[in-house]
């Protein structure tokens, strides 16, 4: 029997072994994390993490041909393929600091991986990596090896949070990347085999290491070019009148843009696009191309821009000043159909609201208080460490108030963000809220969900990223 052991239990760790097992049933996959608590969710009934689908997978799986456990050292030891899901934060100190990639629990898990293997390994990189990791990594397996063969393999995952358990049954393509060597084109057959179960042969992509690792930082560096686009254009469409949802309708009409990844909003986030452009940019850097780094690097201005601009609207419009008034902030996970909130546009702008003295009341169906006083209360990318290991602040901010519901959210409050795209966001009883607000009472729409129209006929004053502006906003003074 084929063993496959996952260091990492996370958002990508989690899901990925829970397909495997699912469509391998002859293969034995343990999923290892040096954080006890992620293991025990995993072994329990509420998940650590929230995905559709996810449930009914690691239930079917789970004590059959799936386990979960923090005996890091026996299943890695035991197990035929090896794959490396570990936290690759961007480093916050010394060299290449805010942008590198910052390798410590990559390099403590092969260094573990060299003390305890007993037979040969195939060793999968499936965290994102900056290109050459696998030449790093070689060195740590083959400086400590007692003779043992490993083969290295990068094996970058593309699933999107929301719709992990969809991408992973179809997904556009596996890419597998390996030396080209016997040994090399051997261990990517292996791993190709694994796939095979359930993903038809033409979607593996077969490369070599570099073309691997590389192709998933500049797969996620285009995504995230397709939205600050489409946010660079919004910010034009509102000085013009022009309509944002039509612009890119229009624009994505052309076959060869095409329509995905361009509805304008506050900004991105989630764990990975800043971070791969960040140390996509660091990369560039090294290799004395700053040309190509001041390129990418412009990505991530835009979604800096674009997160203030949003602040900048809300209180301009509200007369210049939120301080003491009730903002309800309505989704704060960093899109719909999860609760990881990592790099969430949401943690920038109440940071800004609150900067102006805000009182926020925060709702969203996924993410509880104290995630949210975490995110709030944390430095920026400390957040990508194992749990247990990230510095915390202990004090908790008064001026935010969660709560489990969008009316209670938004009684007395003087305006409405809205952050997250959730479809119950649609669908709320508007006049309802209208009725319990302060007045003037305003809504500002950083995903365009609402009906503008509608809002307006109940009463509100409405912001929507990239549409046409409201009276009120035309009569202020433009906003930086
Ligand atoms: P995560 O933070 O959810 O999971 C990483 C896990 O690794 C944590 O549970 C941590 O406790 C564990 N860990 C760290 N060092 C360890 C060690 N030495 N031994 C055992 N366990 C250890 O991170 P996530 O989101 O799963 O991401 C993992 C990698 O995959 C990152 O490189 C990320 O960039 C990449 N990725 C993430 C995607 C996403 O949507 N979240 C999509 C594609 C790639």
């Amino acid at each position: 029997m084929v063993k496959i052991c996952c260091i990492g239990a996370g958002y990508v760790g989690g899901p990925t072994m829970a397909v495997i097992a699912l469509k391998c049933p002859e293969i034995e996959v343990a999923v290892v994390d040096i954080s006890v608590s992620r293991i025990t969710a995993w072994n329990s009934d509420v998940l650590p993490i929230y995905e559709p689908g996810l449930d009914e997978v690691v239930k079917k799986c789970r004590g059959e041909n799936l386990f979960f456990s923090t005996d890091v050292e026996k299943h890695v030891s035991e197990a035929d393929i090896v794959f490396v899901s570990v936290n690759t934060p961007t480093k916050t100190q010394g060299l290449g600091a805010g942008k590198a990639a910052d390798l410590t629990y990559w390099e403590s898990a092969a260094r573990m991986i060299a003390d305890v293997s007993k037979s040969d390994k195939i060793v999968v990189e499936k965290s994102t990596v900056p290109v050459k990791t696998a030449e790093a990594i070689e060195k740590i397996l083959n400086h400590n090896s007692k003779g043992i063969d490993f083969q290295i393999l990068s094996n970058p995952e593309f699933l999107a949070e929301g719709t992990a358990i969809q991408d992973l049954f179809n997904p556009d393509r596996v890419l597998i990347g390996g030396r080209e060597t016997p040994g090399g084109q051997k261990a990517i057959e292996a791993l190709r085999d694994v796939y095979a179960h359930w993903v038809p042969v033409d979607r593996i992509i077969c490369t070599n290491l570099w073309s691997a690792e590389l192709s998933k930082l500049a797969a996620n560096a285009f995504l995230a070019q397709r939205i600050s686009s489409v946010n660079a254009m919004s910010a034009l469409c509102e000085a013009t009148g022009a309509d944002v949802s039509q612009v890119s309708h229009a624009v994505g009409k052309d076959t060869r843009i095409g329509p995905k990844f361009l509805n304008a909003s506050v900004g991105f986030g989630g764990s990975c696009f800043q971070k791969d452009i960040l140390n996509l940019v660091y990369i560039c850097e090294c290799n004395g191309l700053p040309e190509v780094a001041n390129y990418w690097k412009q990505v991530i201005k835009i979604n800096d821009y674009q997160k203030t601009r949003f602040v900048n609207r809300i209180v301009s419009s509200m007369f210049n000043t939120v301080s003491g008034k009730k903002i309800a902030i309505l989704g704060f996970a960093f899109k719909k159909d999860t609760g990881d909130t990592r790099e969430t546009p949401a943690i920038d702008v109440c940071k800004g609201l609150l900067g102006d003295k805000a009182r926020l009341s925060i709702y969203d169906p996924q993410v509880n208080e104290e995630q949210i006083q975490r995110d709030l209360a944390m430095n920026k990318f400390d957040w990508d460490h194992p749990v247990h290991l990230q510095p915390m602040s202990p004090t908790s901010i008064k001026q935010v108030n969660v709560v489990w519901d969008a009316y209670a959210a938004t009684k007395d409050a003087h305006g409405v963000c809205i952050l997250t795209e959730w479809d119950e966001f649609k669908t709320l009883d508007y006049q309802r809220i209208y009725d319990n607000m302060r007045k003037p009472a305003f809504i500002f729409d950083g995903r365009n969900v609402v009906d503008e129209a509608k809002l307006r006929a109940i009463g509100f004053i409405v912001y929507s990223i990239g549409k046409p502006l409201d009276q009120w906003l035309k009569d202020l003074p433009a906003v930086a």
